[in-house]
């Protein structure tokens, strides 16, 4: 289904309906991801406790995160898989191929709304890989999904149609922000927001230093930091300014900022982050690879 773009706002989304009646929301993966946004939901009470499951592919893995988020995680989900309404797949692309032909064999119901998030796998590899006529919905979040800050978008398949597109919306305005997009622009996107908190990090974490190094207490300087960044960004969000007109807004004639910015245009700040982000985008398009010969 070709997707047109819209923006999301984050709402507390709490009408009822995601799940039919005795259907369950399965997440498949409970790594970081399927954790995060396991937790994330279970937050925002869009899904109850009792209509929740996981599972992993260790025994440690499921018993650790049973007892965490008092949710079933079980390495043997098969049983569980005719009641499914919504299946959200968050393995990684290697171990997606083994996934599918697991569901396939539980005798997956062509009804059961499928939500990947692998980075890589095309919405067209995952319909061919399961071969059935299930609807298909390939998102990309962020870790941020964890403290309700995500940034997630999403694009429906060949069998998706409006209603699972507003499910999977519904599913990550939870946790945050959702936007639906072109496939397109997938590898771009997870390049720069699923990848994007990583560079945030280490930009607050060498700004931090930089605060060491001209005195500053570690923890104050991090403290500094981390609430500027985020003042920054809601400066960006809530006023729909350019960020150029923002910094001007910090940059007096002769002082300190733009001395500052000097150094780091001299320091090709720009270029830099462009020839990460460009060589993240390649190597996310790079991901998704055939799956044949995956073993669990
Ligand atoms: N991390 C991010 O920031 C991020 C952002 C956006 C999208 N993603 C995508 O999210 C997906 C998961 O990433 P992640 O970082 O959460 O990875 P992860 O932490 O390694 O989690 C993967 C999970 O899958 C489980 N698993 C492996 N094989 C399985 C199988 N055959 N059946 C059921 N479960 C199985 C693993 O079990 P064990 O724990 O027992 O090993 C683990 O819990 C990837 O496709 C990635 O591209 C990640």
């Amino acid at each position: 289904m070709q997707s047109t773009e819209q923006t999301e706002q984050q709402t507390p989304t709490q009408a009822p309906g995601l799940l039919a009646e005795g259907r369950t929301l399965g997440v498949i993966g409970a790594g970081v991801m399927g954790q995060t946004l396991l937790r994330g939901l279970l937050q925002s009470g869009l899904v109850q406790h009792r209509n929740v499951w996981t599972t992993a592919k260790s025994e440690e893995t499921c018993k650790r995160v049973a007892a965490s988020l008092g949710i079933a995680a079980e390495r043997d989900y098969r049983a569980r898989i005719a009641d499914a309404g919504i299946l959200l797949l968050c393995v990684k692309p290697s171990q997606m191929g083994v996934v599918l032909t697991k569901l396939k064999q539980a005798g997956l119901p062509e009804d059961v709304l499928l939500i990947s998030i692998a980075a890589g796998d095309t919405i067209a590899q995952l319909e061919g890989m399961l071969g059935t006529a299930n609807p298909w919905i390939r998102a990309m979040p962020n870790t941020p999904c964890i403290v309700g800050e995500g940034m997630t978008v999403v694009c429906g398949g060949t069998e998706a149609r409006e209603e699972h597109l507003a499910t999977a919306r519904r599913i990550f305005q939870a946790v945050g922000l959702c936007r639906v997009v072109d496939e397109t622009y997938f590898n771009a996107i997870t390049a720069l927001s699923g990848s994007g908190p990583a560079y945030i990090y280490l930009i607050i974490e060498a700004l931090a230093d930089a605060g060491v190094r001209v005195g500053l207490p570690r923890e104050l300087a991090l403290s500094l930091v981390s609430q500027t960044v985020m003042g920054a960004t809601k400066m960006v969000q809530a006023s729909g300014r350019h960020p150029a007109s923002l910094r001007d807004d910090v940059t007096t004639p002769a002082g300190c900022t733009i001395a500052g910015l000097l150094m780091l245009e001299d320091g090709k700040i720009r270029s830099v982050l462009a020839r990460a982000i460009e060589e993240a985008t390649r190597t996310a398009g790079q991901l998704g690879q055939p799956k044949a010969g995956n073993s669990h």
